[in-house]
């Protein structure tokens, strides 16, 4: 079922049309669909139904808006967390402490010490320091702190190179080769329950083949830890399934992923952990937007819309392509570059494509970009942060205000 429909010529989102949302916030706004969310978190959930023992973490770095959070709360997710504000907006919103993964390779004691306090559920180490570190900090609070080792499978995702994580030359976790020597010498830290291995070899993996290749050589890492006596019970598999930003794009499904970790973690009896984000909530969320002029250029003219890269750094960052769609179409097409506001080149949409005919004063939509969309956006350009909207069935509600720029505007 889509969540986004066209009903007598106007893109609805749910039962809400995106005019009606124009008009009560303006634009540019996120609006998020809560029934796309909760049907692409219950469609992991079920793809993984071989998986006997499982939690799934939502990774919050795809989109931190306390009201999407809460809603996968309630869907029985938990969260995937990689810095303190993360947790906050986390445990605000009703996900429990001990439902709480903390990822990232450089938390800083500070944080450590926060999410020890917090007694979140499971920390990943980067590296045998910090082990150390935060064995030292639980053992001195008189706690236990519950830890896995992320390690580096030396597997190319087959992504974009910037959100690559699980090649030797990323920075994430450590060398598969040095693991078991690292585990050993970990497992013996006083103040820690060192109870598996966690690995992430990138987001936007749109093929299975490099996380099997990944999967298996946790597997034999398995073998191995077990072999020098250790109780291997807990193994996180982290996020990364990609989605289909383009309608003829080829992406595993959450089905096939889940057919794929029953397959290769048949054996394993231990606790599977994941840490999706984007396709949980990417296809959950459209970037609305006016165009703002039609300029006529001397290759092809530019549609200017009042979103822009700092509202959705994306294209800017990775060359990704967001579908452009308009919420009233009229007939025909046009060619034309969709670009911002922003004083950059780089701040733009697409770049000289067949898109749908519009004019100035349309509204429009860039779809999917409910991950890594609001979640990325800045004030670049003295521009302010964009309102999101939540729509669930015929009701819409303001999740994120528009931010005026509080300080900047008064500043003087
Ligand atoms: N777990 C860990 C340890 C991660 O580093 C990430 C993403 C995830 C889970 C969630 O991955 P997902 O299921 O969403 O692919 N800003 C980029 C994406 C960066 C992803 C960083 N890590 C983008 O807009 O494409």
């Amino acid at each position: 079922m889509s969540f986004f429909q066209t009903r007598n010529g106007v893109l609805h989102v749910e039962d809400v049309s995106l005019p009606a949302i124009a008009e009560a916030v303006g634009t540019p706004a996120y609006v998020y669909s809560a029934g796309a969310l909760r049907s692409a978190a219950t469609s992991f959930v079920n793809a993984l139904s071989s998986v006997p023992r499982k939690h799934v973490a939502f990774a919050v770095k795809a989109n931190p808006n306390a009201a999407v959070l809460k809603l996968l709360a309630q869907c029985g997710l938990g969260a995937d967390i990689v810095s303190a504000g993360e947790m906050r907006r986390a445990l605000a919103s009703g996900i429990a402490p001990k439902s709480i993964v903390f990822s990232g390779v450089g938390k800083t004691d500070r944080e450590l010490a926060d999410a020890l306090a917090a007694d979140v559920g499971q920390f990943n180490l980067e590296l045998e320091q910090e082990g150390e570190v935060l064995g030292a900090m639980a053992q001195a609070r008189g706690q236990r702190a519950t830890a896995l080792l992320r390690v580096n499978p030396d597997v190319d995702g087959g992504t974009h190179a910037k959100i690559s994580t699980g090649r030797a030359e990323n920075k994430f976790g450590v060398p598969l080769a040095a693991a078991p020597a690292i585990y050993e010498r970990i497992s013996q830290i006083a103040g820690l329950d060192l109870l598996g291995v966690a690995v992430h070899i990138g987001s936007q993996l749109r093929d299975l083949v490099p996380l099997e290749a990944a999967f298996s050589r946790v597997g034999q890492l398995i073998t191995r830890l077990r072999a020098q006596g250790h109780a291997v019970s807990r193994v996180d598999l982290g996020g990364g399934l990609g989605i289909a930003y383009r309608p003829v794009e080829a992406v595993a499904t959450p089905a096939a992923y889940g057919e794929m970790v029953a397959r290769c973690t048949k054996g394993w009896d231990v606790d599977l952990v994941f840490e999706p984000g984007r396709v949980i909530a990417g296809p959950a969320g459209i970037l609305l937007t006016r165009v703002i002029w039609v300029k006529p250029g001397l290759v092809h003219p530019f549609v200017i819309v009042d979103a822009a890269m700092n509202d959705l750094m994306r294209p800017a960052l990775y060359d990704a392509h967001h579908r452009f769609q308009a919420v009233q179409g009229r007939s025909g097409t046009m060619c034309a570059a969709i670009a911002g506001p922003v004083c950059e080149s780089g701040d733009t949409f697409a770049c000289a494509g067949e898109i749908e005919r519009v004019e100035r004063g349309d509204l429009a939509v860039f779809r999917d970009t409910g991950a890594y969309g609001a979640a990325m956006a800045s004030t670049y350009n003295c521009r302010p942060l964009s309102p999101q909207v939540l729509v669930d069935g015929n009701r819409f509600t303001v999740v994120g205000e528009r931010n005026l720029l509080g300080d900047l505007e008064f500043a003087a």
